[in-house]
C-alpha cells in the first residue's frame, strides 16, 4: 500500500488551523461606506434596485456616520443628490450645496473617528448627466471641466473632506486638482484617484441611487473593459500627477487587474465594490439561491486577495460587523 506522499489536506482540518494559516484576513478599518445624501431629504428614502441602500437626509447620514465608527469601518465616501441640476453642475461647487453641507456635518460630527471622503465627480450635478462640461458640439470638454473640478476640490476640502475621489476619468485631472488645493492652502487634503475605472454596465443601479439624468454612455472618458494595460498607464500618470492612493473599479470583473495594478503601484490600492455587485449579490440571496453573507465576506476577501488594501462596499457596516 501506497501513502501520497504530499497531504495538503492537513492543513484544511480544522478550523483553528485554518484561522493559522489564513493568508488574507479582512479588517473593519479597511472598509469604506460609500452613501447617498438627498438635497431636502427629510426622511431616508429607499433605492429600488440596492436592496437596504438609501438616498440618506442629513440626520439619517450623520447617524449612518455614526454606526459605521461604531462598527469599526475606516472610512466613509459620499455622494450627493442635489434638488436641482444644471449645465456646469452648480450645486457641486455652491458652499451650500447638498454635497458640501453634508461634509461639513460629518467632519464635524465624526471627522475624527472615521476617514471622511468626497465624489469629486459632476455627473450627479449636472443636467446633461454627463462627468464634465460640454463643448459646443456637446462633447465632453476635459480642459474646460478641469477647472471645474479644481473648485470643486476647493469646496469640498473647504468643507472638511480629507480624502477627494477623483472619480472623472479627465485627463490631467489629479495633476490639476492637486495643484489648486495646493494653492487654496489645503496641502494635506488626500488625493484617491479612480485611476482605473471602466465604463460598466454594473453601474446600473448608481443611476438610481443619484437620479442620474445621463442620455448615452461614458466610453469617451471611462476604459474599454477590454484593455488591461490602459490600467497600468492610467495608474503611472496618476501616480506621477501627485495621487497618493489609487483605486479600480468595478472589483469582482476585473481582479487582474487589481493584481496588476497592485504589483506595481507605490500607492495604496483600493477597489470599488460597486452598486450593480451589491445588486447581483441582493438579488441571488433573496431568491434563495446563494448565502448572503458568506458569498458578501468572500466577494470582499477575493478583492482582498486579489491586492485592494481598501475596499469601497455598500456591505461596509454589515461586514465589519460580520467580521467582529
Ligand atoms: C461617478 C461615479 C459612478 C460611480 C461612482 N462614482 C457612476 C459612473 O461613473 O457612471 C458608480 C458606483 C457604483 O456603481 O456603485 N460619479
Amino acid at each position: 500500500m501506497s501513502f501520497p506522499t504530499h497531504r495538503p489536506r492537513r492543513l484544511r482540518q480544522s478550523p483553528a488551523v485554518r484561522r493559522l494559516v489564513a493568508q488574507t484576513r479582512l479588517h473593519p478599518a479597511q472598509l469604506i461606506l460609500p452613501v447617498f445624501v438627498k438635497e431636502g431629504a427629510q426622511e431616508p428614502t429607499p433605492i429600488a434596485s440596492m436592496p437596504g441602500v438609501v438616498q440618506h437626509s442629513l440626520a439619517s447620514l450623520e447617524q449612518a456616520a455614526r454606526g459605521a465608527v461604531a462598527a469599526g469601518v475606516g472610512g466613509i465616501m459620499v455622494f450627493g443628490v442635489p434638488a436641482a441640476k444644471d449645465a456646469v453642475g452648480s450645486g457641486a461647487t455652491d458652499p451650500d450645496g447638498i454635497l458640501n453641507v453634508a461634509l461639513r456635518r460629518l467632519a464635524d460630527a465624526v471627522g475624527d473617528e472615521i476617514v471622511v471622503m468626497a465624489d469629486l465627480c459632476l455627473d450627479e450635478f449636472t443636467d446633461h448627466g454627463h462627468c464634465g462640461v460640454l463643448d459646443a458640439r456637446g462633447a465632453v470638454d476635459n480642459d474646460a471641466t478641469l477647472e471645474r473640478y479644481a473648485q470643486m476640490g476647493i469646496a469640498q476640502a473647504e468643507a472638511g473632506a480629507s480624502v477627494l475621489g477623483l472619480s472623472g476619468m479627465m485627463d490631467g485631472q489629479v495633476g490639476h486638482v492637486r495643484a489648486a488645493l495646493d494653492q487654496a492652502g489645503h496641502p494635506d487634503t488626500i488625493v484617491l484617484a479612480y485611476a482605473a475605472k471602466y465604463a460598466s454596465g454594473f453601474y446600473g443601479p448608481f443611476r438610481e441611487a443619484v437620479a442620474s439624468s445621463l442620455v448615452g454612455d461614458r466610453k469617451t472618458y471611462q476604459q474599454d473593459p477590454a484593455n488591461l494595460t490602459e490600467s497600468l498607464r492610467e495608474v503611472r500618470l496618476d501616480i506621477e500627477e501627485g495621487a497618493d492612493m489609487v483605486m479600480v473599479k468595478p472589483a469582482l470583473p476585473y481582479l487582474d487587474v487589481l493584481s496588476a495594478v497592485a504589483a506595481e503601484s507605490t500607492v495604496p490600492v483600493s477597489a470599488y465594490q460597486v452598486s450593480g455587485e451589491y445588486a447581483m449579490i441582493e438579488a441571488a440571496a433573496a431568491n434563495g439561491w446563494i448565502e448572503r453573507e458568506r458569498v458578501a465576506l468572500e466577494a470582499l476577501t477575493g478583492i482582498h486577495r486579489a491586492g485592494a488594501q481598501q475596499i469601497l462596499t455598500y456591505y461596509a457596516t454589515e461586514a465589519a460587523a460580520w467580521l467582529g
